[in-house]
């Protein structure tokens, strides 16, 4: 079990893990939820349940999902793991088993490359049913909530009616998933398909998959590429899925060479864009795209909404030592690829470095105005959230985000406070409203008081008083994705 009074060199301050938390009822609500917030939002992040005794990065600790249910005007507060094959082999141990990401770095990271094999064939650990931690993202699709990370398949978790979380188990879609899948899936919200992928060290390196809306998995599309890559994200619209061939690549030798991470991001090579059907390729120089926030079609184009990131450097992102992530410019930019001529452009609408971009869902891979983002600090902590309104022009010249130009609303969220991604969460279902009536929901932490709490926010208005503070009884670390599931959602996966 982790002792929390360990000082861990790799644990500070707030990203340091917590316990579990039962259903902790009748929390005070301060403003007002709104009938649309009925359902349960949930934010997943790496909460590891044992110390690491080599390396630890924060891609590695296991997956614990916090949740805040929230029925007719009250809200509950709950967090779990995501109970994996890997966490309940380390649960029998008592201690950590299984290779860390952290740990493949220089001459250690062949050697615990090895000691895993070993362990293996051995059987001490069983990697037949994965070894991620589903500790990334959280998508619901076809009656299930999914936990994610881009090295394993999916793990269903079930949402209880007081919001409580029980992980039901790996998912293989009737064996048809072999392979690992993207946490950042894609959902057409007209046609009700998920589309997929994973990638992988060895050939074919990508694969797409896509999913009917009645949870059954086609045959799998390799895509081809010369090397094995990590893709940790992609796009779709109405008639086309995008890949980004970007040039963080699996180097192994240089890990034990060049003391690296075996992801090491190579500024000799370019990023290359593929769309499907495949129609054109494009390049683009030294670039890396961490998370894209939509795409669509436009006449003869394709416009793609995309964080780009200048310097990507693995182990310096987040929660491992106090070091300032240099040159940390994650920026927002609209892509354009010409479907006829194979020319691409590129815009940037961000002033400076953004990240989680998030849009109503009912316009994924459709034409849409607004995105969501978190604003961040040097050390890519959240300080606020940005609306941006796509049809506006950024101002220029500017090195910091303000209103004005394509800034529509900004939420502060004053010193010493942090928060998480936000999810927008509309008024009512569909695209017949507004495309911004809706709220805001995301996790919010003060580091003066040491109290977390959730946050709504008035989408339209993002006015600074927000509509509604849950105060949470326990601290919430910082974390990665988080999800919003309906109500409808709820009762419907009650019934699988
Ligand atoms: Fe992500």
């Amino acid at each position: 079990m982790y002792d929390s009074s360990q000082p861990h060199y790799w644990l500070f301050g707030n990203f340091a893990p917590v316990d579990e938390t039962p259903p902790c009822k009748d929390l005070d609500v301060i403003g007002h939820l709104p009938e649309c917030l009925n359902g349960e939002f949930v934010r997943v992040g790496p909460n590891p349940k044992f110390a690491p005794v080599a390396g630890y990065h924060w891609f590695d600790g296991d997956g614990m999902i916090h949740g805040l249910r929230i029925k007719d005007g009250k809200a509950t507060y709950l967090s779990r793991y995501v109970r994996t094959s890997r966490l309940k082999q380390e649960e029998y141990f008592g201690e950590p088993k299984f290779k860390k990401i952290g740990d493949l770095k220089g001459f250690l990271g062949l050697v615990m490359v090895y000691m895993q094999m070993l362990r293996t064939k051995l059987k001490v650990i069983d990697l037949s049913y994965g070894e991620g931690t589903g500790n990334t993202a959280l998508i619901y699709h076809h009656g299930k909530l999914l936990a994610l990370s881009e090295g394993d398949k999916p793990y269903a978790i079930k949402v209880l009616e007081d919001g409580d979380l029980q992980t039901v188990g790996l998912m293989d879609y009737d064996k048809r998933l072999s392979h690992a899948f993207t946490a950042h899936p894609k959902i057409d919200p007209v046609t009700g398909e998920m589309f997929t992928f994973g990638y992988a060290q060895a050939p074919p390196y990508v694969t797409y998959r896509v999913i009917s809306n009645n949870g059954v998995m086609n045959d799998p599309v390799p895509i081809t590429i010369a090397e094995s890559i990590m893709m940790h994200d992609f796009a779709i619209t109405e008639n086309y899925a995008i890949f980004m061939d970007l040039p963080l690549y699996f180097r192994p030798k240089e890990m034990v060479t060049e003391k690296k991470l075996s992801y090491t991001f190579d500024v000799t090579k370019k990023a290359r864009f593929g769309i499907l059907p495949r129609v054109h390729n494009t390049c683009f120089n030294k670039k890396f795209i961490t998370l894209e926030a939509n795409a669509w079609e436009e006449e003869d184009e394709v416009v793609l909404i995309v964080c780009r990131l200048q310097k990507p450097n693995l182990e310096m992102v987040g929660g491992r030592a106090k070091e300032k992530l240099e040159n940390f410019a994650n920026e927002l930019y609209e892509m354009r690829f010409n479907m006829e001529t194979g020319l691409a452009t590129q815009k940037k609408l961000s002033e400076s470095a953004v990240d989680f971009p998030r849009v109503n869902q009912y316009y994924i891979g459709r034409k849409q105005r607004f995105v969501y983002a978190t604003m961040l600090d040097s050390i890519a902590k959240v300080t606020g959230i940005v609306k941006f309104d796509l049809q506006a022009e950024p101002r220029a010249g500017k090195e910091k985000i303000e209103i004005g130009g394509n800034v529509k609303g900004i939420y502060d969220l004053g010193p010493g406070r942090y928060g998480s991604e936000a999810i927008f969460v509309p008024s009512k279902p569909g695209v017949d409203n507004e495309e911004d009536d809706g709220y805001l929901i995301f996790f919010t932490h003060d580091e003066n008081t040491g109290k977390s709490s959730v946050t709504v926010i008035d989408a339209k208005t993002m006015s600074p008083n927000p509509v509604a503070v849950v105060p949470l009884p326990h601290r919430v670390p910082y974390g990665f994705h988080a999800f919003f599931v309906t109500e409808d959602q709820i009762q419907e996966q009650a019934k699988f």
